[in-house]
């Protein structure tokens, strides 16, 4: 009946495949925004707090979870912990569902995007142009056609499919941004695009709500607490050195993010837009940076392309691990086939994306909801599943990682720091919390 676990071909595979989970919308659409917002340097240096003290041990708690059992959450949770804890996995999967959704009506946009900037250059009135793409029955063709991408991919299976195509997008990603950020280098905004981005100003995150954007921020980022890594975990030989990949991806996860900066601000200030960033993240990305590629003229249209083929790519490696999540409860738990669970689930979600295809308010409460909410919620499950319930979690890290010394300190992390932080940004959310789930349940389509 079972048929032996899928595995990774090599550790590289693994390291594309869990880059490419962490490696998506939330760095270039969201991390330069947050930063410029709030005290630039200063965000930069809070961030990176936040992913070394709250964001890494949760990581390598997944990694080791999933490793250990060699299952997918639901299943994984159990092994360790016992019939119920499989309701913390069942939280991961309700997590991936909700999040593909309106994660890929965003991706759609951002493949019209780069198609507008090859195709016809980004002229015209941006604001009108984003309206038009956002919602609207264009928006679910678009959405439906990446969810459809996304499937494709995950039924190749973990070799053949999620690996496969990490070991190729996630190098042209490197690539495409690092030259982009060559590129702004030359810009004449660039000097007062940097000192924006990056001024420290300690008075930006002297506030409470700083500190849990800052933690939302790591853990959409670094793709932690749905299950993603511990899902890409299980399909991990027993010998490898959990620690450091868990370094290492935190580490791509963070230089993406922050290189992403580079290119953004250079471009804005080049062109004197930076006025226009606006209260919006997505108005940064959807609105004034196509405006700034407009007025760069050829040369716009061309990094313009770039920039959103960059962003397509980090969008379908983090959606494939979204629905992997899913899909591998699926053949777990209830042993079905790879290609029925994909398809099935993919159509679900397909349909369970297309109200926030026609409505950037439903949109916006799913995140707030999913994308944030359960992400911290499943985050506090995990770090006190392995920090207080689970029976030896060091020995299972140690196994490829002997030599590692400071595991009294991740455990110690996990069951307090961890938590504490996490009670405190969950409590933080309940009034954005509630607005999100007042709008779902209303009927947000009116
Ligand atoms: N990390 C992805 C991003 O930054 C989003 C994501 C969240 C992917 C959770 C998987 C799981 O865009």
């Amino acid at each position: 009946m079972a048929q032996p676990r899928e595995q990774w071909a090599s550790r590289f595979g693994f390291i594309m495949a869990a880059v490419g989970s962490a490696v998506g919308l939330g760095n270039m659409w969201r991390f330069s925004y947050l930063t410029a917002e709030n005290g630039g340097a200063a965000f930069v240096v809070l961030y990176l707090l936040m992913t070394a003290f709250i964001g890494l041990p949760v990581m390598l708690a997944e990694l080791t979870v999933g490793r250990g059992a060699r299952r997918s959450p639901i299943g994984a949770l159990q092994h360790f912990g016992g019939e119920r804890w499989r309701l913390l996995g069942a939280l991961f999967v309700a997590a991936g569902f909700l999040i593909l959704a309106y994660y890929s009506v965003i991706a759609g946009w951002t493949v019209r995007y780069a198609l507008i900037g090859l195709i016809d250059g980004f002229g015209g009135d941006a604001g009108e142009r984003f309206a038009a793409i956002a919602t609207g029955p264009r928006a679910v063709l678009w959405h439906l056609l990446f969810m459809g991408a996304t499937v494709g991919v995950v039924m190749g299976g973990v070799r053949g499919g999620i690996e496969r195509v990490a070991l190729v997008l996630m190098p042209l990603l490197f690539v495409i941004l690092v030259g982009l950020a060559v590129y702004a280098a030359t810009l004449p905004g660039a000097a007062a695009g940097y000192r924006y981005y990056l001024e420290f100003e300690l008075a930006g995150i002297w506030d409470m709500d700083v500190l849990a954007e800052a933690a939302g921020q790591a853990f959409f980022s670094l793709s932690l607490g749905m299950g993603a890594m511990l899902t890409f975990a299980s399909y991990l030989p027993r010998e490898s050195h959990l620690p450091n990949e868990s370094l290492v991806v935190a580490g791509a996860d963070f230089g993406v993010a922050f290189v992403s900066g580079l290119v953004v601000f250079p471009v804005l200030f080049a062109l004197g837009l930076q006025e226009q960033v606006g209260d919006s993240t997505v108005g940064a990305l959807f609105i004034t940076l196509p405006t700034a590629f407009a007025e760069m003229g050829a040369a716009g249209r061309v990094v313009g392309a770039f920039f959103f083929t960059a962003l397509v790519v980090g969008a379908l490696t983090s959606a494939i691990s979204l629905l992997e999540v899913v899909v591998s409860s699926l053949i777990d738990g209830l042993g079905w086939e790879r290609h029925h669970a994909a398809f099935l689930i993919g159509v679900t979600i397909a349909l369970l994306g297309i109200p926030a295809a026609l409505d950037t308010d439903v949109l916006s409460a799913m995140d707030t909801l999913a994308g944030q909410f359960f992400l911290m919620l499943g985050g506090l499950g995990l770090a006190l599943f392995v920090g207080w319930r689970m029976a030896d979690p060091e020995g299972e890290v140690r196994a490829g990682a002997e030599g590692v010394r400071w595991f009294f300190l991740w455990r110690w992390l996990l069951r307090l720091v961890v938590p504490g932080f996490l009670l405190f940004v969950l409590w933080s959310m309940r009034e954005s919390l509630a607005a999100a789930v007042t709008g779902l349940a209303g009927g947000g389509l009116e």
